[in-house]
């Protein structure tokens, strides 16, 4: 358990924020398994300062789904702290997170998220002027540096904690890096020993394992997972029970997956409209199927489809085959 400001976060696992992923619909469903606290996907500050319908739709929020952290992205002062405004007031979010680790060159190129990094006295300025302009607390969401010579990492989270930020997630990879090679610990453990306000870290979590180690040996409050939630909710379920009691609960069955794949599913189809959803539920089917043995051809069909129907008929007829599969196989020892 911690406490971002007054925020309290009921267990050390939070899931990180994905553009493309973390709406709602994904982030209702993550909450259900246990999450400490979910992430929203980044939004655009002129987005939501131009009145953008599809930037201000992503800023609906279940109540079921809190705590949660909205995270806006821009590169001036300005629109940042007019958006953070906005969230404010507008929003029933329990944490504004400024995103300072996008490594996506439409994004730095505007000086938004990981070009901050270059500057400890701009990060500095920029948070204190969103915290002096809002009630929620504020927080920052970074990677280490830019590139190997510009690791400013200690600098920038000290910054974030003089200009009165809540608390600092810290992805163990620089701009350059992108999603290559691994996530530095250490760095983030220099930086959890920097600061006093709480410390999130993210990067190469992939089982419940790793997030104990993380917090173990890194020492972190908070342990952030992001890809290895992709499809696989109970990943965020598995590192909750294991943290508590030790327990390394199995994976879920072929029919548990796709059960919830359905269910989130179905959340999307709420969320947008059914031909949207279906569209954004193909890589998410791919994800939930991933790992499980002759999914290639379910997979290629599930690029195609359209509707509700067909997605949920392929899913169930694969559920069906794999379970006869099973079974055969196990007459057959
Ligand atoms: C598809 C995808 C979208 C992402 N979008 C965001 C985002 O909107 N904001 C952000 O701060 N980080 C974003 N990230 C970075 C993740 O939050 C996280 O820092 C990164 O994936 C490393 O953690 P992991 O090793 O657990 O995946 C994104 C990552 C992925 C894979």
């Amino acid at each position: 358990m911690f406490k971002i400001g007054d925020v309290q976060i009921n267990n050390r696992v939070v899931l990180a924020p994905m553009a493309g992923v973390c709406n709602s619909a994904f982030r209702l469903t993550v909450k259900e398994f246990g999450a400490g606290l979910v992430c929203a996907e980044m939004v655009s500050d002129k987005g939501i300062l131009f009145n953008n319908e599809k930037t201000l739709n992503m800023l609906y929020i279940d109540e079921r789904e809190k705590p949660l952290s909205l995270q806006i992205f821009g590169g001036e002062k300005e629109t940042l702290v007019e958006a953070a405004k906005f969230v404010d007031k507008n929003t029933n979010a329990d944490i504004i997170d400024i995103n300072m680790g996008c490594p996506v060159p439409k994004i730095t190129k505007c000086d938004a998220g990981a070009k901050w990094l270059l500057d400890p006295n701009k990060i500095y300025d920029v948070v204190s002027a969103v915290v002096n302009a809002v009630e929620k607390p504020v927080t920052v969401k970074m990677r280490i540096g830019w590139d190997e010579d510009h690791i400013y990492a200690v600098e920038n989270a000290q910054a974030v904690e003089r200009a009165g930020g809540k608390a600092v997630a810290v992805h163990g990879r620089t701009r350059v890096q992108m999603y290559e090679g691994k996530a530095d610990w250490n760095i983030i453990k220099q930086v959890k020993e920097a600061v006093n306000i709480p410390v999130i870290g993210n990067g190469d979590v992939q089982t419940p394992q790793d997030a104990k180690r993380m917090l173990d040996e890194i020492g972190v409050d908070g342990v952030m997972i992001g890809r290895a939630a992709l499809g696989n909710p109970w990943m965020i379920y598995r590192t909750v029970r294991y943290l508590e009691t030790g327990e390394l609960i199995p994976e879920p069955s072929v029919r548990e997956k796709i059960d919830v794949c359905i269910l989130h599913l179905d959340r999307l189809i709420a969320l947008k409209n059914e031909h949207i959803a279906v569209k954004e539920m193909r890589k998410h089917a791919a994800w939930y199927l991933k790992g499980v043995r002759g999914n290639a051809r379910v997979r290629n069909a599930i690029n195609e489809c359209n509707t509700r129907e067909e997605l949920v008929n392929l899913l169930r007829q694969f559920v069906e085959e794999v379970e006869a599969k099973q079974q055969s196989d196990a007459q057959a020892v």
